[in-house]
């Protein structure tokens, strides 16, 4: 067993020194697998040749010959200065493969996914250090129900100028991300008399469960090219509608100023609600999203946010505006909840957002999905043009409707056998069974993955349409 130390960290490495395969070879296995476990990260530099040759008591060129190979391979980059490091793709694309546990698919076009490998460690960390630096003792004590000033007034001003919300900070709420804002929200409507919820057709299953929770009736309403159709939901009886206009989920479609327009009139007219759902609206890659429709009547949108697609799923961050009759039943339900947000990511969250750190984010973000979209729209066209993407170019995914006589089921059946994960629409439909589909999920892959995935699900295609016409 031989160390070696990088500028990660020293790690073990076995060579047989005889009897085994070449040297070269145990050393790049040895270092491959490394990465692919996730010991070795990107930008971890490893030691020049001449060192590490020592360290291990090997000739210089058995070290060489390993490094040159691991370059080749995508695994390793030589920097100028004569430095080598490990890829970032290589160590993205290694846990999607080595950390991925049994039975799992080794691509996975699961929906949901955000790249928490480009998570900004060292400006949280900055905004993490001011925080703990600066913030008074008190406010470490119980908090407000809607969350800390600080978040609401930094959140306030971003979404007013990025997303053309209307919104102040008095009627801002923080919560655990959009699960929690949604279900506190539908037991405060229920409570205050709201009877039935209308979701778009389809889409996302959480919130019918959610709505089901509150004692809410749950129907749907079909989404048409332009966004909701405002007709069926007037005739639907519903007193609140959720809606994800800027990024229809999953169809893509984005609700038009006719659709928009026609929602506030219902609104008005029904003395209803709509939720704003706007989950991915920071990423549109063709031109600006529109406005919020928060913006257009505040007094009857309760918007929703969340940092799950832009940072990390994992910081359970989101917030909503409330419109003002709303916000003091929301505060009391947070503070039933779980008595409010942990504060010490709230002001974390309020120094990067107000410092214009999350804007320097998604400006690095957006060319980085741009280009997995634009990779998966164009592998799609060369080698499954059957499968035709719909929606606008926005979001972290892409739905396709699946061509007559492919089930989703025989589809994902076959993808799976050959390690690829992809997911069918049946869920989304709120009244099954509408057509078959996938949603892709690309946001947590790399730029190779996506083609071998796409590339499998060819394969997949191929080999379900033959069962099918055997069977
Ligand atoms: C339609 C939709 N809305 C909102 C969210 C975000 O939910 P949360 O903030 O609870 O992570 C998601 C996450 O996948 C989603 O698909």
């Amino acid at each position: 067993m031989s160390r070696i130390r990088t500028s990660s960290g020293e790690l073990l490495i076995e060579l047989q020194r005889s009897g085994g395969a070449p040297l070269h070879q145990q050393l790049e296995s040895g270092i491959r697998a490394r990465i692919r476990e996730g010991l070795l990260r990107a930008g971890a530099v490893m030691p020049s040749t001449r060192s590490f040759a020592d360290d291990l008591g090997l000739s210089r060129g058995v070290v060489v010959e390993a490094y040159q190979q691991l370059v080749a391979e995508g695994y390793l980059v030589s920097r100028g200065g004569g430095y080598t490091e490990v890829a970032e793709v290589a160590a993205i694309a290694a846990s999607e493969v080595g950390l991925v546990p049994d039975g799992e698919p080794r691509i996975d076009f699961r929906y949901s996914r955000p790249d928490v490998s480009q998570f900004p460690r060292t400006a949280w960390l900055r905004s993490v250090r001011r925080v703990l630096n600066e913030t008074p003792y008190r406010s470490l004590a119980y908090l407000d129900g809607r969350g800390t000033i600080e978040l609401r007034t930094a959140l306030a001003d971003y979404l007013n100028r990025v997303r053309g919300t209307a919104a102040r900070p008095e009627h801002m709420l923080i919560c655990n991300g959009f699960a929690q804002g949604s279900r506190l929200l539908l037991k405060v409507l229920a409570g205050l008399g709201y009877r039935c919820l209308a979701v778009e057709d389809p889409s996302d299953d959480d919130l019918r469960r959610a709505a089901a929770d509150a004692g809410l009736t749950a129907v749907g309403v079909p989404v048409l090219e332009g966004g909701v159709d405002v007709e069926a939901l007037d005739r639907s009886g519903a007193d609140v509608v959720l809606v994800t206009a800027a990024h229809q989920f999953p169809t893509g479609a984005v609700t038009s100023a006719e659709t928009r327009a026609a929602l506030v009139a219902w609104a008005a007219r029904r003395d209803g609600l709509v939720i704003e759902d706007d989950y991915d609206a920071e990423f549109r890659y063709d031109r600006e999203p529109v406005g919020a429709i928060q913006g257009l009547m505040p007094d009857r949108v309760a918007y929703a946010g969340t940092a799950s697609k832009t940072l990390a799923p994992g910081l359970r961050l989101g917030w909503m505006i409330l419109p003002p009759r709303l916000v003091q039943p929301m505060s009391d339900a947070k503070l039933m909840d779980d008595r409010g947000s942990p504060v010490l990511d709230q002001l974390t969250f309020a120094d990067f957002v107000a410092r214009g750190e999350f804007d320097r984010h998604l400006r690095r973000m957006r060319p980085r999905y741009r280009l997995l979209r634009d990779t998966l729209m164009e592998r799609l066209a060369l080698r499954v043009p059957e499968l035709v993407p719909m929606g606008i170019s926005a979001g972290l995914h892409v739905m396709t409707l699946l061509p007559e006589g492919l089930t989703e089921a025989a589809v994902k059946a076959a993808a799976l056998e050959r390690g690829l994960g992809v997911y069918g629409l049946a869920q989304y439909w709120v009244t099954p069974p509408g057509p078959g589909g996938l949603v892709f999920g690309y946001g947590g892959l790399t730029v190779s993955s996506v083609i071998e995935g796409v590339d499998l699900l060819a394969e997949a295609l191929a080999a379900a349409r033959s069962a099918s016409a055997q069977a």
